[in-house]
């Protein structure tokens, strides 16, 4: 059930080609497009490189980290002028540059090997590093897996738009017309656009929310019916009207850091798990066809207001949310697919101890009376919540779950997927940057330390704040 979009974006791919090339300031074009044209040219002889070889870092607008050595005999002479001017006509950002006596030298000191660090753009990689080889000997690439791409900043999750079933209603007679047809895209709009809902959408609403919340104190976790209570308070949650994304998303920003997108149908497992490392919830504003309003076959207002939307206001779960979206950062398809499934068996029907019972805290139980009754009764397995085995186990999405995992609690199964996150191979770190809102990738010895500093200054205050209580 999990799609999966190339991980290379349509526009890097579509700059790949020698007629949009951009010009080089230095007012160079014409030896740019020689270069071009000799490494095609020679590209035989010269090995040509796969698309992405050498590539160690795909970094956002297409830029690539490179890393390079290479000897140049005689370095006193033209060649190191000329090395320098294949970095100069491709734009590379050198990064960082080193040298040291060729080790395989035969009678002289002057030659000499190269360390280099440096950015290019993604379709200049082949030629720089062809056009490399006609002044340098031993050109040598450290050959690395190819990272998918990911968004960094908030803003970036506007290209995590990628829909794998959307929602149609000109298109389902079967369904009323929905008023957020409109909606094609998926942005973060300020403000969310408020939905004018019809009596009858309203009807649906009020049968779907009488029937589960009678089941919620019996059934739901107490995160949930603790935050289910401040809706009701805060936001509108009623079962006379439904409540806007709008009300809801300053609500759980100001508890947790969520925040609301208005999405217009179901997105790839990548997109999706994506937006959750920033702590975006891509929400849908439709509401299930009132002809069956206990059953949703896409997840509708319904499910996300009354199954996700409680949930992300309890710290605890925002962070074991978060979490799962930032392992998926950068990481393979084989990856995302275990994350995805992971997702399902908690964020979805996810099941919890508390006080002596299991209680449920997954959004498709808590959105679903039939599956919430059964979920929580002696019919289905219940399974410790283990990130290996849950990442593997099968999952079925058109009948009842035949296997739910048990959470010890939401720190303990967050430590247990935090565990799991570091084993997945990656070759970088990552940091959220809560002020920006940004990751940062840790790639470098001085953002390490930076964030470490930070970190220092946490815990300072942390101490200085015990020795003001104890
Ligand atoms: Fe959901």
């Amino acid at each position: 059930k999990v799609s999966l979009r190339s991980p290379v974006p349509q526009d890097l791919e579509k700059r790949n080609s020698a007629s949009e090339l951009p010009t080089d300031p230095a007012g160079t074009p014409d030896r740019r497009a020689s270069l071009q044209e000799d490494a095609e040219k020679d590209a035989p002889a010269t090995e040509p490189l796969g698309k992405g070889e050498g590539l160690v870092w795909e970094e956002e607008e297409g830029r690539a980290t490179l890393i390079l050595t290479f000897t140049l005999r005689n370095a006193k002479k033209a060649g190191l002028s000329k090395t320098a001017k294949v970095f100069e006509t491709f734009e590379a950002g050198i990064h960082h540059f080193e040298t040291r006596q060729a080790k395989k030298s035969k009678n002289t000191t002057d030659d000499l090997e190269f360390f280099v660090k440096c950015e290019v753009h993604n379709s200049d990689v082949s030629v720089l590093i062809n056009s490399l080889k006609k002044v340098a000997e031993d050109v040598k690439t450290i050959r690395e897996e190819r990272v998918p791409w990911f968004p960094k900043k908030i803003r970036d999750l506007d290209k995590c738009h990628h829909l794998i079933a959307k929602y149609e209603p000109d298109l389902d007679h079967d369904h009323p017309v929905s008023l957020s047809s409109s909606l094609t895209r998926t942005q973060i709009r300020d403000p969310l656009p408020r939905v004018e809902y019809t009596v009858q959408e309203t009807a649906t609403w009020r049968e779907v929310y009488r029937k589960l919340s009678s089941l919620y104190p019996t059934h739901a976790c107490k995160q949930y019916l603790d935050a289910f209570q401040q809706l009701e308070k805060c936001c509108g949650y009623q079962e006379d009207s439904i409540p806007q994304l709008q009300d809801i998303s300053r609500f759980l920003k100001e508890r947790t850091g969520f925040q609301l997108r208005p999405v217009a149908g179901l997105l790839s497992p990548r997109d999706f798990l994506a937006s959750l490392a920033f702590r975006v919830f891509q929400s849908t504003q439709y509401i299930r066809h009132s002809s069956s309003p206990m059953h949703s076959p896409e997840p509708d207002c319904c499910h996300e207001l009354l199954g996700h939307v409680p949930m992300l206001a309890d710290k605890e779960f925002a962070q074991f949310s978060q979490a799962i979206g930032l392992a998926s950062l950068g990481s393979s398809d084989v990856e995302i697919e275990k994350l995805a499934t992971l997702y399902w068996f908690t964020i979805e029907f996810g099941l919890c101890k508390q006080n002596g019972s299991i209680k449920a805290y997954g959004a498709g139980l808590l959105s679903s009376y039939g599956e919430l009754v059964y979920a929580l009764s002696n019919k289905p397995e219940h399974k410790p919540f283990d990130p290996e085995l849950t990442a593997v186990h099968p999952y079925q999405d058109q009948i009842f779950q035949p296997v739910y995992f048990v959470a010890e609690n939401f720190e303990d199964a967050t430590a247990k997927l935090q565990k799991y996150a570091l084993k997945i191979k990656k070759p970088f770190s990552l940091h959220y940057d809560p002020f920006t809102c940004s990751i940062e990738v840790l790639n470098t010895l001085q953002k390490i330390k930076n964030t470490l500093s930070q970190m220092k200054e946490e815990l300072k205050n942390l101490c200085c704040a015990l020795e003001n209580i104890s």
